[in-house]
């Protein structure tokens, strides 16, 4: 059984209450906490954004998402007892007026309580905010800050917001999410890696032929294309989650699970990676932008009808990365990303060598390579593909069959939503899983190289029916190299 830790109690501060994430993820994530005993009684939850509303209007509105329209009677009763902790102010964030001596009386009260201030807000205003939290006198000794990703749009904005938000907060206090590093299957990443001897011998380039990493999903681009189209996948999904995952693949193993220790490791592996040139991005990277097609029957529209014009962003990017170092040199890592494809699905596909000489008869059936499928989502899980006899007579006819976990089986209990887990390690001050400063500068500018050589013209966008794995030059990519996605293993 999974064991329940509760945290001290605490204040948090919800900018940007009335959003996307705070509906759908942040006031639910509490939520699930406050059911599950995790959060003590004098905690207090203080959600805020410009849209005038009372407290009761916001937590009605609040409960049609987490509660649906079938809340049991229990749930009902569960929410009301939560709902004492909130309350909600109309402030401008980034300015001045009432709003601020409404939120400066809400957080009245014992000034060595843990104070989290949640961004929840367009980045654009991470700096202006924290200018404002600071001089309304609202910093207090055991006061935090968590910022939502992307940090800006590349280096140079990263730095500056990094910037501004550090003149407020001392590095130890600043908790950038990447939500990726939250999930259970992420975490077991380093368990795996790390409390396992049996990996960590062939986890190199003598034992490992490549690494695949995807993250494809079946949503298209939904009530954020407004976000959406100035981001695309690059700065959406790759800068952040997919580069955390091949972080962890990469990295050395830290001496312990301190907070820095670990982001330090992460921060090499991202020092190590290859830029990209418009040259090399021309092989290297290949750019699609989904257009109407079927997804499980259903047919739906192009991206361009659904941003309501043409647009030029990519909804998928599949890239081939090198990390320069002697644990990694040649072994490539494929990564690949898009909206609207066939089915959701992440993982992080580990392909070892070749065995050195074959011994078993040709016509026995085709050698393959062992690989160690780690499944994020759905059906979380990890699978370790080997070859083996087919039982029975008939001579020696091989098989390639998992070693399979699956977590659904062999754990048979829900756990936390990433949100959750995360937003627990805040109040906790456990910065291991949130990025630091140095990592977040270091992926925008390997990211800023891949958007320069897009600048200067390297790759055309490929289009590609959503319901589909992507544009096929990202399999060509692959091909070119005598290698494939691996896909349909399930
Ligand atoms: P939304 O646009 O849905 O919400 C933004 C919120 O900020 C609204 O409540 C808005 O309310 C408020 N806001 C904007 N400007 C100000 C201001 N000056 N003062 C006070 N409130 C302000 O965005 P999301 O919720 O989708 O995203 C929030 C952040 O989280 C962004 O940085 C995003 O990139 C990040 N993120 C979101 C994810 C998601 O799934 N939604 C996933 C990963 C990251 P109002 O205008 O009424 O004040
Ligand atoms: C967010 C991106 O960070 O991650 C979204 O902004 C994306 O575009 C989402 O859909 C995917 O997260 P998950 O947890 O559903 O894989």
């Amino acid at each position: 059984m999974a064991e329940l830790l509760p945290v001290e109690p605490f204040d948090m501060v919800i900018f940007g209450a009335t959003g996307d994430l705070a509906r759908r993820k942040l006031i639910p994530a509490l939520f699930h906490r406050w059911c599950d005993g995790q959060i003590p009684e004098p905690s207090r939850i203080i959600t805020t954004a410009r849209e005038e509303m009372s407290t009761e209007d916001f937590l009605a509105r609040a409960a049609e998402t987490v509660n649906g329209n079938g809340a049991n009677s229990e749930r009902k009763a569960r929410w009301a007892e939560f709902s004492r902790l909130v309350t909600y102010v109309r402030a401008d964030a980034d300015g001045e007026g009432e709003g601020w001596t409404a939120l400066k009386e809400a957080l009245n009260g014992d000034p060595a309580k843990i104070r989290v201030f949640y961004l929840a807000l367009p980045p654009s205003v991470y700096g202006p905010v924290c200018a404002a939290i600071s001089r309304h006198g609202l910093v207090t000794p055991r006061a935090r800050i968590v910022l939502e990703k992307p940090i800006g749009h590349n280096f140079h904005s990263a730095r500056a917001i990094n910037e501004a938000v550090g003149a407020v907060f001392d590095e130890s206090a600043i908790f950038r999410i990447d939500h990726y590093l939250g999930k259970e299957t992420v975490q077991n990443l380093l368990v795996l890696r790390f409390a396992n001897m049996l990996l960590e011998p062939v986890w190199n380039a003598n034992g490992i032929d490549h690494v695949q990493i995807t993250v494809a999903e079946t949503l298209g681009a939904g009530e954020r294309a407004g976000y959406y189209d100035r981001a695309g996948a690059l700065r959406d999904m790759v800068q952040n989650h997919l580069l955390q995952l091949m972080c962890l693949v990469a990295m050395e193993p830290p001496h312990s699970l301190d907070g820095d220790a670990v982001r330090a490791e992460k921060l090499k592996v991202l020092r190590a990676l290859r830029l990209i040139r418009a040259e090399g991005a021309k092989k290297d990277v290949v750019r699609g932008q989904y257009t109407a097609g079927v997804i499980g029957g259903v047919p739906v529209p192009g991206y361009a009808e659904e941003v309501g014009g043409t647009t030029k962003t990519e909804t998928f990017v599949a890239l081939r990365a090198h990390i320069d170092n002697w644990r990694w040199a040649g072994v490539p890592f494929y990564m690949r990303t898009g909206k609207r494809m066939s089915a959701r699905r992440s993982e992080i596909i580990i392909t070892f060598k070749p065995v050195p000489h074959d011994i078993i008869q040709a016509d026995a059936g085709v050698l393959q390579p062992n690989r160690l499928v780690i499944r994020l989502q759905p059906d979380e899980g990890v699978k370790l593909m080997m070859m083996t006899k087919d039982p029975g007579p008939g001579g020696m006819r091989l098989r390639y069959v998992p070693l399979n976990l699956s977590y659904a089986e062999a754990f048979e209990q829900d756990y936390p939503d990433a949100y959750e887990r995360l937003l627990m390690a805040v109040v906790r001050g456990n910065l291991a899983l949130f990025m630091r400063r140095d990592e977040v500068e270091a992926a925008w500018r390997w990211t800023d190289g891949v958007i320069q050589a897009w600048q200067d013209g390297a790759n055309t966008l490929h289009a590609y029916a959503a319901g589909t794995d992507g544009p096929q030059q990202a399999a060509l990519m692959l091909g070119h190299d005598d290698r494939e996605w691996f896909d349909g293993h399930d």
